[in-house]
């Protein structure tokens, strides 16, 4: 079993247009341990990444492998040296089913001659599933799969390889409790076997939690690297923004207001009879375990499920969107959790991203005023300090935080009546986590009410007036949010009234 240095990086370097990513990192890995890399959005993980990957090609830079030089130029070399990759953005082939996906890349196992084995495959696929202890629909496409699926077939793909460096993206986002802790599970046993696990995530507990050592980049460049047995949340946040964070919460600012939405006894296919008056100016948590029906309800309200019986009255007139369009136009906007999906056109600009849904206001007699338009996506963007050379630039461009951003500065370009918000904080860095919580209290004080659904229960904690809790579909109580602490909150979520 090799612990020693596996693999080490001299002088990396990558420019983009108008965006240094790498300055000049120098970073090592060993055999036998699990390495955290954390930083701001933007701070250049993803990039050092894909560089390995032979995905982005570096400007400069020397890597060794056991001590010798050696180059990556394309995805084989880094096969070759036994590296293997969970991206952040999956890269997932969407009308490939699982199997395809997960052995992409890879020789397939053969009849004699060209014949691929399915048998073989399939049997090949179910073994790694197994190790991960997971169920998946191997023959049907990616695309319909859900995101947790999804995620987990990159996971599969990263272990169908025999590594000997396992690089982790953010693998996490958008898994529940259970099948992360199957993920730390395989990957203590792959630091048992001596191999190498490089683990990139903006949960800081998971980061104490899991790895030997942290390396700290900002702005492209590593400010700090240490055991993790030296580090506390604390060190590592100022680490890693260079500063303190003083509270992990904006204070509380507006009054609540009129009742705006009431919903009576909505009920569908996955809600049962759900009740609740939303007020102007409150943020409504909605409390509940993965699969309680939280993302459910946000999407019945969204236009997106239908609703088979109840009523809904926004501002005192019936409201029933039979389609997202449909919501939108009734000042009713949800920012779903896969922002990707749900809510960026990634091959378009940043400018355009930011000011499709506000295109009525920023047009004038039917003409946009582009030079409005622009500043009012600069304005949005910087309110969510969004990191971006050029607005002109496609959204694919930017780090993944960066991305989710853009879904936020679109999201307060008009102010929605009711805004929903499903993991608002999900891959985005502790100090723009705080600048987008400061946002939703904005929009709260000026009259918006929202709707927050976390499987943080701090985030609904330090954020909600009133805070919902739903279990199998069902509502299972409401409470002002005033001395509810962790115990008790589970207490409800499991349904259960009393503490
Ligand atoms: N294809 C690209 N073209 C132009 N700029 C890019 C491109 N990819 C990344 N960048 C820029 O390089 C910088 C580093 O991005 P990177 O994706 O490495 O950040 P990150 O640390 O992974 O952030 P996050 O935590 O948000 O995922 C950012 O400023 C980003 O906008
Ligand atoms: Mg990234």
């Amino acid at each position: 079993m090799n612990t020693g240095e596996v693999l080490r990086i001299e002088g990396l370097k990558k420019q983009y247009p108008g965006v240094q990513a790498l300055k000049d990192v120098d970073i090592s890995f060993s055999g036998g341990e699990v390495h955290g890399l954390v930083g701001e959005n933007g701070a250049g993980k993803s990039t050092l990444i894909k560089i390995l990957a032979g995905i982005v090609k570096a400007d400069e830079g020397v890597f060794r492998f056991d001590g010798k030089e050696s180059t990556i130029s394309s995805s084989k070399d880094a096969t070759r040296h036994g590296l293997s990759f969970i991206h952040q953005e999956l890269n997932l082939v969407n009308y490939f089913n699982a199997m395809e996906n997960i052995f992409l890349g890879h020789t397939y196992p053969r009849h004699y001659g060209p014949l691929v084995d399915w048998k073989k495959l399939r049997e090949q696929t179910r073994t790694i599933c197994d190790s991960l202890s997971i169920d998946l629909p191997l023959e049907k496409p990616v695309s319909h799969l859900s995101a947790v699926q999804r995620a987990m077939v990159a996971i599969a793909r990263a272990f169908a390889v025999n590594g000997r460096i396992y690089f982790m993206d953010e693998p996490a986002t958008a898994l529940t409790d259970v099948e992360k802790e199957k993920l730390f599970n395989v990957i203590q046993s792959l630091k048992e076997q001596g191999k190498t696990v490089v683990y990139v995530t903006h949960n800081l507990d998971d980061i104490l939690r899991i790895t030997d050592r942290i390396t700290v980049m900002r702005d492209g460049q590593v400010v700090k690297h240490s055991r993790t047995s030296t580090m506390t949340k604390d060190s590592l946040i100022s680490a890693m923004i260079g500063k303190n964070l003083a509270s992990a919460f904006p204070p509380k600012t507006g009054t609540i207001g009129k009742p705006l939405m009431s919903v009576e006894n909505l009920s569908n296919s996955l809600l049962r009879d759900i009740s609740f008056t939303l007020h102007s100016g409150e943020i409504l948590g909605i409390g509940g375990l993965v699969g309680s029906g939280r993302t459910e309800l946000l999407e019945t309200l969204f236009g997106v499920r239908s609703v088979t019986t109840g009523t809904i009255l926004l501002d005192g007139t019936p409201y029933r969107p039979g389609s997202p369009g449909e919501a939108i136009s009734s000042g009713v906007v949800l920012v779903p959790e896969e922002r990707r999906k749900g809510g960026l056109v990634l091959s378009r600009s940043i400018n355009e991203n930011i000011t499709l849904m506000s295109l009525p206001e920023v047009s004038r007699f039917g003409f946009l005023r582009h030079t409005h338009l622009r500043r009012k996506a600069l304005e949005a963007g910087r309110s969510v300090r969004l990191k971006a050379s050029d607005y002109e630039h496609h959204v694919d461009t930017l780090s993944g935080g960066n991305q989710q951003k853009v879904v936020f500065a679109k999201t307060v370009m008009r102010i929605p009546k009711v805004l929903m918000l499903d993991e608002p904080s999900k891959g985005v860095d502790v100090g723009a986590r705080f600048e987008i919580y400061s946002i939703i209290r904005d929009l709260a004080s000026h009259g918006a009410a929202i709707i927050v659904v976390s499987s943080d229960f701090n985030e609904v904690l330090g954020l909600a007036d009133r805070i919902l809790f739903i279990r199998e579909g069902g509502m299972t109580s409401i409470h002002d949010n005033e001395g509810i602490d962790q115990e008790q909150y589970l207490h409800y979520c499991y349904g259960r009234t009393h503490a």
